[in-house]
C-alpha cells in the first residue's frame, strides 16, 4: 500500500530538482501526479519517466505568475481524475543579490513567482479541495525564509511563503484543508550550483553546517511527503525545517 494511494496531487516546477524527486517519490507511493513547470521539455521527460516505472503522471505548461495557467491546471486534475489532495507549491526562483544590487524590476520579478506564485496557486486550488472533502497544501519557502539572508529579495519572497501558509492554515481549516511549510537549507540542485559549485563554496557550506552534508532533493522530499499524506492529518500551519542544523545555531 502506497502512502498517497487514492490522491491527486498537483507539483509545481516538476520539471527538476526537488519539484521532479518529489513527483516521482509521490508516484511510487500511489498518487496520481500533475507535473506543472515553464519547462516543456524536461517535464515531459519526467511525465515519461514515471510512466515507464508504472505510475501516473500528466505534464501541463504551467507559469506560477499566471492565473490562467493555475485555473487549466487545476481544471485538468478535476476532469481526467475527478478530485484534488494535494497542492506543493515548489516552483521558485533564485536571485543573488543584497539589498542596494537588486533593481525594482529584479525585485517584482522574484515576488512574482516565489510570492505571488503561492498565492495564486494556493488560492486557485481551494474550491477543488473543498469539493474533493480536504487537502494538503505544502509550500516550499527555505531557511531565508526564517532567517536574515544575503540575498534580500530572494529571502523576502520566501518570508512571505512562510506568513501566507499560517493564513491558509487558519482560514481553511475548518475544511479539513491544511497547510505547511517547509524551510530547507543547501539541496543539491541546479539552483545553487554556483553557490556549492567550487571547492571553496561547497566548504564554506559545509562548515556552517551542524550535520556536515549537503542535501539531496530526496531529503527534502520524504518530508514533502509526509506533511502531503495523511500521516500530518493533526499538522497544519507550521514549519518544517530541513537544514542540517544551520538555523539551530
Ligand atoms: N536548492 C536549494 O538549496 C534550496 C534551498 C531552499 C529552498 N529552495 C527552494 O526549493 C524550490 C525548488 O528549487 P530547486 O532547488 O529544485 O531548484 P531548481 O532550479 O532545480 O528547480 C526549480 C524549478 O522551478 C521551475 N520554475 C521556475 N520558475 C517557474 C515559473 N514561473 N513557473 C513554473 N515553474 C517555474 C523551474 O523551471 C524548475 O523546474 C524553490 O522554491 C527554491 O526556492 C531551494
Amino acid at each position: 500500500m502506497g502512502r498517497l494511494d487514492g490522491k491527486v496531487a498537483i507539483l509545481s516546477g516538476g520539471a527538476k530538482g526537488q519539484g521532479a524527486e518529489e513527483a516521482r517519490l509521490f508516484a511510487q507511493e500511489g498518487a496520481k501526479v500533475i507535473i506543472g513547470d515553464i519547462l516543456d521539455r524536461e517535464g515531459m521527460q519526467i511525465e515519461s519517466e514515471i510512466a515507464e516505472q508504472g505510475g501516473e503522471a500528466k505534464f501541463v505548461h504551467l507559469d506560477v505568475s499566471s492565473e490562467e495557467d493555475w485555473s487549466r491546471t487545476v481544471d485538468l486534475s478535476m476532469s481526467e481524475y475527478g478530485r484534488l489532495d494535494i497542492l506543493v507549491n515548489n516552483a521558485g526562483i533564485l536571485l543573488m543579490k543584497g539589498l542596494e544590487e537588486t533593481s525594482g524590476q529584479e525585485w517584482d520579478n522574484i515576488q512574482n513567482i516565489n510570492s505571488k506564485g503561492v498565492f495564486l496557486g494556493s488560492k486557485t486550488v481551494i474550491p477543488a479541495m473543498r469539493e474533493s472533502g480536504g487537502g494538503s497544501i505544502v509550500n516550499i519557502s527555505s531557511i531565508a525564509g526564517l532567517i536574515g539572508s544575503k540575498f534580500t529579495a530572494y529571502g523576502a519572497s520566501k518570508g512571505l511563503v512562510r506568513t501566507l501558509t499560517k493564513s491558509v492554515a487558519v482560514n481553511h481549516g475548518h475544511e479539513g484543508i491544511r497547510c505547511n511549510s517547509v524551510h530547507p537549507g543547501i539541496i543539491e540542485t541546479d539552483m545553487v550550483s554556483e553557490m556549492i559549485g567550487s571547492q571553496e563554496g561547497r566548504e564554506y557550506q559545509l562548515n556552517r553546517t551542524p550535520l556536515k552534508v549537503i542535501a539531496t532533493s530526496r531529503d527534502v522530499a520524504l518530508g514533502v511527503l509526509y506533511l502531503a499524506s495523511d500521516e500530518s492529518r493533526y499538522v497544519t500551519g507550521s514549519e518544517l525545517v530541513i537544514d542540517g542544523g544551520i538555523t539551530a545555531q
